[in-house]
């Protein structure tokens, strides 16, 4: 406790970021240090799992330092530790809750392990301090893609997700054999902002008449197929052009969905969560469309949409508000439904 507040220590290894963060109250950040990954898993396109685990476990100590001190915060002072529980890479996700742990049995506060995409919604709370539930959330990441219904703080109900691929995921594939870098959002985000959106017309992929669901394995299937004809054919492939058309059928089909979702439910007010909410196109589509609609859109800064311990932190908080704890039996879960 300091200032009256209820300081939450909070952990998140569930990919290729080790992250600590101290949040008061749940939706004040004191410090939220982010070591990333990329860099280690760049030469590989992709993330290894037994290296993420490594490099979490050789990091952890240092990002706690890091947390703590730039907090001007004491043990003694933590009231809880909040934890990812789940969904990720399980040697990754153990390394933060084996941490979380000695840090709550050491200090007798309590454990809370948090749901990664229950964190991601949280990362408004904290962008935007008006923001109450109930609300839609669109929740689109490199492991999911989902339309959720925010009824309360720790309560929420699944739309519609994706049947393949995530959104995330779809672009980094993408992205690998246009030959941009990892992570491939960011890259095609950018590369697309030279290219013609309408220069390639890759399918867009609704499936039925008001179904919630996500496909994108076929549009990104077409951009494989489109490229390896063009190059086989020997014409020169425009990674600008493809790289936004790409992105012009992906967001086509969730700004319509989630613009639907949100106008169905009356709730009134559109959330971004998970690292592809921080891409340019979607933000600028969906700030059309729900103008258009009278609905108000809540966007947090990138750095609160790829992943961070902070939006744990949060979540943490009203689940320890709500009377929930977690005790040391915690374990981790690759695959963990909302
Ligand atoms: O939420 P996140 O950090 O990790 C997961 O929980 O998956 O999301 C990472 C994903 C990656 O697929 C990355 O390529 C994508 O978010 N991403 C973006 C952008 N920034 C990150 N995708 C599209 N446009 C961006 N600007
Ligand atoms: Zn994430």
């Amino acid at each position: 406790m300091k200032n009256n507040k209820l300081l939450t220590l909070a952990i998140e290894t569930s990919c290729d970021e080790t992250s600590v963060a101290v949040t008061a109250d749940g939706r004040e950040v004191l410090s939220n240090v982010i070591s990333s990954q990329i860099d280690v898993h760049k030469v590989f396109g992709g993330v290894v799992p037994e290296i993420a685990s490594r490099h979490h476990l050789e990091n952890i100590n240092a990002v706690f330092n890091r947390a703590m001190g730039e907090a001007s915060v004491k043990p003694s002072e933590i009231d809880m530790i909040g934890v990812t529980k789940g969904p990720g890479l399980v040697g990754a996700l153990l390394v933060g809750i084996a941490t979380a742990k000695a840090f709550s049995f050491a200090w007798g506060v309590p454990l809370l392990g948090i749901h990664h995409i229950q964190g991601h919604i949280c990362a408004n709370y904290i962008a935007h301090k008006d923001l109450e539930p109930p609300f839609t959330a669109l929740v689109i990441s490199g492991g999911h893609t989902s339309i959720v219904d925010v009824t309360g703080y720790n309560e929420c109900m699944v739309l519609g997700k994706t049947r393949d691929d995530a959104a995330g995921e779809a672009y980094d594939k993408v992205a690998r054999v246009l030959g941009l870098p990892y992570p491939g959002g960011p890259a095609i985000d950018e590369a697309a902002k030279s290219g013609d959106p309408f220069a390639v017309k890759f399918k867009r992929v609704f499936l039925e008449k008001d179904s919630f669901d996500f496909s994108f394995s076929g549009t990104k299937t077409g951009v494989i197929n489109y490229l390896n004809t063009e190059r086989q054919s020997g014409r020169g492939i425009n990674a600008a052009d493809v790289a936004a058309s790409f992105q012009q059928a992906i967001m086509e089909v969730v700004v319509s969905k989630a613009a639907g979702a949100a106008k169905l439910l009356k709730r009134g007010k559109l959330v971004l969560a998970g690292g592809v909410a921080a891409n340019s196109l979607l933000r600028k589509m969906l700030k059309e469309e729900c103008g258009r609609m009278g609905i108000k859109l809540y966007c947090p800064p990138s750095v609160l949409c790829t992943d961070n311990a902070a939006m744990i932190g949060c979540a943490a908080y009203y689940r320890y508000m709500a009377g929930e704890r977690d005790d040391l039996a915690l374990d981790a879960f690759a695959g963990l439904e909302l």
